[in-house]
């Protein structure tokens, strides 16, 4: 059985969250598409033109998400986070990322994928596609509250400075911006806890599969 779930929205949204767990119910297969940006931003970030970058060179880069390296490296300080934004403006990284995600999604066995274009241009066919947001303040506090106990240097400031210039970046720039595709169902998690938001995804997720039997 092929099921394309498209989870996209702003940053500390929940949707990463969201995402495993709505995986996890249905045994479906999981892809942070953000964690590709990021290994992309962490690989090239000393390089200024980044329309140099081969589909090659991607590829090589991804092969970081199949070993055991990855847990060493620390690809989501806010550096990097504000350099997987401006590097996923590059059309030459978005292009060469198309593919692998496509792939991912077509597999058998229903597949869950988060991000920001994933709705709109990854998999505009998805069976659902869901855009979570939520308010800015709420989402930088649970982000603190996420960091704290790991980072010492934190303050909730930054975060929020930081969430409000990747929002930013990442809806205004041209190329695949994060914007909910017409057809997607708006989630606002401001006042919802992960259970109920999981539970709202799952009850529409049921519903579609239902339809399809
Ligand atoms: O989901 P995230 O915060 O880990 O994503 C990091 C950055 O990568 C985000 O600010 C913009 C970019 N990104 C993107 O342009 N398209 C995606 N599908 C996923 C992430």
């Amino acid at each position: 059985m092929k099921f394309v779930v498209a989870i996209d929205g702003t940053a500390a949204s929940g949707k990463g969250t969201l995402g495993k767990k709505i995986a996890n119910y249905f045994g479906f297969n999981y892809l942070d598409t953000g964690i590709l940006y990021r290994i992309i931003a962490y690989n090239f970030q000393f390089l200024s033109d980044f329309s140099k970058i081969t589909k090659e060179e991607v590829m090589s880069s991804l092969k970081l998400l199949e070993s055991k390296r990855i847990k060493d490296i620390d690809l989501r300080n806010d550096k990097i986070s504000l350099k997987a934004s401006l590097i996923s403006k590059n059309i030459n990284v978005r292009n060469n990322l198309l593919d692998y995600q496509r792939e991912f999604a077509n597999q058998e066995g229903g597949t869950v994928l988060d991000g920001r274009d994933i709705g709109t241009v990854v998999c505009p066919d998805a069976d659902v596609k869901i855009f979570v947001d939520a308010e800015i303040h709420v989402r930088a506090e649970r982000r603190y509250n996420q960091l704290s106990p790991i980072c010492n240097d934190l303050s909730l400031r930054n975060i929020f400075e930081d969430l409000n210039k990747r929002d930013k970046l990442d809806r205004n720039r041209k190329l695949s911006p994060m914007v909910a595709a017409k057809d997607a169902l708006i989630l606002d998690t401001t006042n919802l806890t992960i259970k109920e938001g999981t539970q709202q995804i799952i009850s529409i997720i049921s519903k579609k599969l239902e339809k399809l039997h």
